[in-house]
């Protein structure tokens, strides 16, 4: 290979995405093509188009390398499903990877290669707009749906013909940007990010995720698009791991911004030397990376790796032996939004909604005793909006809205609808028609929240609160004084303790996709009972984050009573307004015979926990089994509580089954004062509940020896045995 050619194959372009697909792809950029000047395609899509595109490489250009096609399939390719953190609300990372591995039969009968995804950056500051994007707060959740991911992405953990390459973005600590200001400084302790923040990332990386992508901000001062120690250091080296690593949308030229680069030259020097391999279309590579390993030998050898890198994806994927492999026209069309694929979506939006309140059991509704229902609120029509930020090919005319879904679960029921006011402005003028409308029905379903586009990327808020408008109107509603069942609709934890006080009933439905409504029907009428568990906790008041359950000890540990001097705001209540793994259900749950198989665990060793779960509420339904632990003393303070294991499981009416979480000692390790990962001897507290805030049996056991670790623990699975 030429020079060139190298330099070529690091260069990733945009194949235009905001005014039509693929436009960018004019003669000049075939041109580009031809002379191997180009590596990667992004914001690309369509088997036939792409077919043109890949003849131009593999046939007209010198050596005959074939490109990468990519885009950020998110929760979705043409059948767009919930959006990450909804998904993340089923704790059913079974529902996950089969979302993920039918975005993935879709993108690659579309032409794609590569997916932006799965995002796995916890976030604890709600008002982070690309909270939407993940899985919530916790590591062990976290790690849970990143391999989940990257299973179905690539139907495997290593790269294989005709797979979707996953990306496990945006390594390292994207979520921890101070506070919750898209791409603002990570400012957080080694400790925080070794237990908190990389679990997710280590889980990806041995499930075989073919390629990572760096976070566009630092940590304490550090650019990840330049952090040699955590890229070529503890990813590469220490963890192993050999994929491909892309530069976020521009970040190496922003080196400069940084203030670690005086020029593009330098960030380009920057980037490579920390191991980043491709850089999307910042065209810095591309342009100013070639004095650079002219003049330095030791970049001109990183280059030659880089290259390496990209062109052994290149062939895991097949490319090299078959091409065409990706652009079959008739698979195409059979397989975008196929029946089973839209049915899927229907489960998984369902098993993503979560019933955060339920008082009087106003729910589920009884079709048989309602004659009308009011549908008030601009969501409930707003099938874009279902859609979520990243909806690669997603169509608004797929959407089932939950207006439309509502209408026909319950054709003999007279069903009106009115905007009432619309969260994207203030006016208020709808809400007397509105009114109308909800006061001559039997009950009113409520719908309102954010729109898509007030979470995701660069969208990030200073409030919790609803938008203004949502609020009046449901205040406005509420105080007719009439059944009122309230349908949320947004990307982030809100801060809604005034609706909560006033709204009997209160469903989380997030963003659910092309079967929103279909889902959300099937809740609100009984055909299904809503098992969704939060993935983060839902504050008070947004002055109230960062909040999370799994907060160190503290020597003043948080006090209901006032009197006392402890570590809680003097204005609120010590809990959050729902708290971590909260979610109601139709039913209810009895946990009885706690059992462990041992009083101690050894290094090597396991420990068995087992519980009976019994629906004792008269319908099926889903209970989500949480285990959560605690080392109570120990060198360096723990945290008062720490998810590991869970399980959803399905339960007939008064069926019972016995779960059983098997762990090892290593899951107990923390990110000991030397820089390892340490377990120690002592102590250990467990406890089962239905959420961080319902625990319901406890135990304890005893760690018999100090060791080492090995690796994160919270990127450690449970083994979970359910049994009759
Ligand atoms: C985002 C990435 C995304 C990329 C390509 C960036 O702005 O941060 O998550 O994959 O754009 O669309």
């Amino acid at each position: 290979m030429t020079l060139d050619e190298k330099l070529g194959q690091l260069v990733q372009r945009a194949g235009g995405r905001s005014k039509a697909l693929n436009s960018r792809l004019d003669d000049a950029e075939l041109e580009r093509v031809r002379t191997g000047g180009v590596g990667s395609y992004l914001h690309v899509a369509g088997a036939e188009p792409l077919a043109k595109l890949q003849k131009v490489a593999v046939e007209e250009s010198r050596l005959g390398i074939p490109l990468l096609f990519a885009m950020d399939v998110v929760h979705g390719y043409r059948t767009i499903f919930p959006v990450p953190v909804a998904m993340a609300s089923t704790w059913a990372p079974e529902s996950q990877e089969r979302a993920a591995r039918i975005a993935a039969e879709e993108a690659t009968a579309a032409g794609l290669h590569w997916t932006f995804a799965p995002m796995i950056d916890i976030a604890r500051d709600p008002r982070w707009g690309r909270s939407v994007e993940g899985a919530g707060e916790d590591p062990y959740l976290g790690a849970r749906m990143a391999v989940a991911q990257v299973a179905g992405y690539q139907g495997g953990n290593t790269l294989r013909p005709g797979a979707l390459m996953a990306t496990a973005k945006h390594f390292g600590a994207y979520g921890a940007a101070i506070g919750g200001r898209d791409y603002n400084t990570a400012d957080i302790s080694e400790r925080t990010l070794q237990e908190v923040y990389l679990p997710p990332f280590y889980a990806a990386a041995r499930a075989g995720s073919g390629s990572f992508m760096v976070a566009f901000n630092d940590i304490a001062g550090v650019p990840t698009t330049a952090n040699r120690e955590l890229l070529r250091g503890l990813l590469r080296e220490r963890w192993g791991w050999q994929g491909l690593m892309v530069s976020d949308w521009g970040s190496v030229g922003e080196l400069v911004n940084h203030g670690v680069a005086a020029d593009r030259a330098a960030a380009a020097s920057l980037a490579l030397d920390a191991s980043v391999d491709m850089d999307m279309v910042g065209g810095v590579f591309a342009e100013d990376l070639k004095s650079v390993v002219t003049k330095d030998p030791a970049r001109l050898k990183q280059l030659d790796e880089a290259v390496l890198r990209i062109l052994r994806v290149k062939e895991q994927l097949g490319l090299f032996d078959k091409p065409m492999q990706y652009h079959d026209v008739e698979r195409e069309a059979r397989e975008l939004l196929a029946p089973d694929h839209r049915e899927a979506a229907r489960a998984i939006a369902r098993q993503s909604i979560v019933l955060l309140r339920n008082e009087g059991k106003l729910l589920p509704l009884d079709p048989g005793k309602l004659h009308s229902i009011a549908v008030i609120g601009a969501l409930a029509t707003d099938g874009l909006s279902e859609l979520g930020s990243w909806r690669a090919q997603g169509k608004v005319e797929d959407v089932v809205t939950v207006l439309k879904g509502i209408t026909a679960a319950v054709p003999g029921i007279r069903i009106s609808s009115a905007p009432g006011a619309d969260p994207r402005n203030d006016d208020l003028s709808g809400i007397p028609a509105a009114l109308k409308l909800a006061k001559a029905a039997d009950l009113t379903i409520l719908m309102i929240g954010e729109d898509f586009d007030q979470s995701g990327e660069a969208r990030s808020r200073s409030s919790l609160e609803l938008p203004p408008s949502q609020m009046e109107l449901a205040r406005r509603v509420l105080a007719l004084g009439k059944p009122v069942v309230v349908l949320l609709a947004n990307g982030r934890p809100l801060a809604i303790a005034e609706l909560a006080e006033k709204a009997p009933a209160i469903v989380e439905t997030w963003m659910l996709g092309v079967e929103a409504g279909n889902a959300v029907a099937d809740v609100l009428f009984g055909k299904y009972s809503p098992a969704g568990r939060l993935p983060a906790a839902f504050p008070r008041t947004t002055g109230a984050v960062p909040f999370n359950y799994s907060a160190n000890a503290t020597g003043r540990p948080a006090d209901p009573d006032l009197a006392r001097d402890t570590v809680r705001y003097h204005d609120l209540p010590i809990t959050p307004l729902f708290a971590f793994g909260h979610g109601l259900s139709y039913s209810e749950f009895g946990y009885t015979d706690l059992a462990q198989s041992s009083q101690s665990l050894g290094p090597g060793e396991r420990i068995d926990i087992s519980v009976t779960v019994e629906n004792t509420g008269g319908v099926p339904a889903d209970e989500v089994v949480q285990l959560y632990v605690r080392d109570p003393v120990a060198t360096i303070a723990r945290p008062v509580l720490e998810l590991r294991g869970f399980k959803r499981v399905e339960l007939g009416a008064g069926q019972r089954k016995r779960v059983t979480f098997s762990l090892t000692s290593e899951q107990f390790a923390f990110w000991g004062p030397r820089g390892q990962w340490l377990v120690e001897a002592g102590r250990i507290d467990f406890w089962i509940g239905a959420s961080s805030g319902d625990l319901r049996a406890s135990g304890v056991f005893e760690i018999t020896e100090t060791h080492m670790g090995t690796a994160p623990a919270a990127a450690l699975p449970t083994r979970v045995i359910v049994s009759n």
